[in-house]
């Protein structure tokens, strides 16, 4: 598949590497594209580009920025008939210390995001796990990434690139159960098994 990925940090730059290793191309973008040359190396299908060329290069964006910076995003994805992951989480760093919440508490950022880009399919995943779990937890047996989307489609293309990362993909329901999977949901920080995270559902 081509990916193009917005926001190439701690998140979108170890998921955006793990679907290169796997064979997919991908092009990270920033404001600065060329400092994240170092990202692409041995990876065939590894690029680099600005975000209006990420959004061109790839039918699957990952959505992998600060939420400061949403708003931008938005506008620069609008009417552009994607398959969004976001894995975004809608806090900002409060100037008391902290993270302040930067939405209404009754909606997920997930949701926020299919109000704005219906034209879109929209995916949230890996919103809950740490960035430092990324690449440590997906041996055997595979850690459990839960995902919602409304989309049939949407969810084919979930199913395959949460695998081709290496972990264990859980459809979680639609985009309205996505509070549960971001940041202080439910499942914010759980490593689980698919075992573990099918008898987590039941409950
Ligand atoms: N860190 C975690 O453990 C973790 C876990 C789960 C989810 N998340 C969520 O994932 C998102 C990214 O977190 P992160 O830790 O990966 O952050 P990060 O390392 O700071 O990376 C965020 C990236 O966003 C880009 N960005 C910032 N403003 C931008 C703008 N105006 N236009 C385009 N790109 C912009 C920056 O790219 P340039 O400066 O290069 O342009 C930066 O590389 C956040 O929403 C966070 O809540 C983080």
């Amino acid at each position: 598949m081509k990916i193009g990925i917005i926001g190439s940090g701690n998140m979108g730059g170890q998921i955006g590497r793990l679907w290169g290793q796997a064979g997919h191309e991908v092009m990270f973008s920033s404001r600065n594209p060329k400092k994240l040359i170092p990202l692409t190396e041995g990876l065939e299908g590894g690029y680099v580009g600005t975000v209006t060329e990420a959004i061109e290069f790839g039918k699957i964006i990952l959505l992998a920025i600060n939420y400061w910076a949403i708003k931008e995003a938005i506008a620069q994805l609008k009417n552009s008939d994607k398959i969004i992951i976001d894995l975004t989480n809608p806090y900002k760093w409060s100037e008391k210390g902290g993270l302040e919440r930067m939405i209404a508490e009754d909606i997920s950022g997930a949701e926020m995001l299919h109000n704005e880009l219906k034209e879109s399919i929209i995916i949230k995943a890996f919103s809950s796990h740490q960035a430092n779990s990324l690449t440590k937890h997906h041996s055997n047996p595979r850690t459990t990434v839960l995902y919602t989307c409304n989309d049939g489609y949407g969810k084919q293309v979930a199913e395959t690139l949460i695998e081709d990362a290496g972990f264990a993909p859980v459809y979680y329901g639609e985009l309205d159960k996505s509070m549960d999977i971001e940041l202080f949901g439910k499942f914010s920080n759980k490593l689980m098994t698919i075992d573990e995270a099918k008898a987590e559902i039941k409950k």
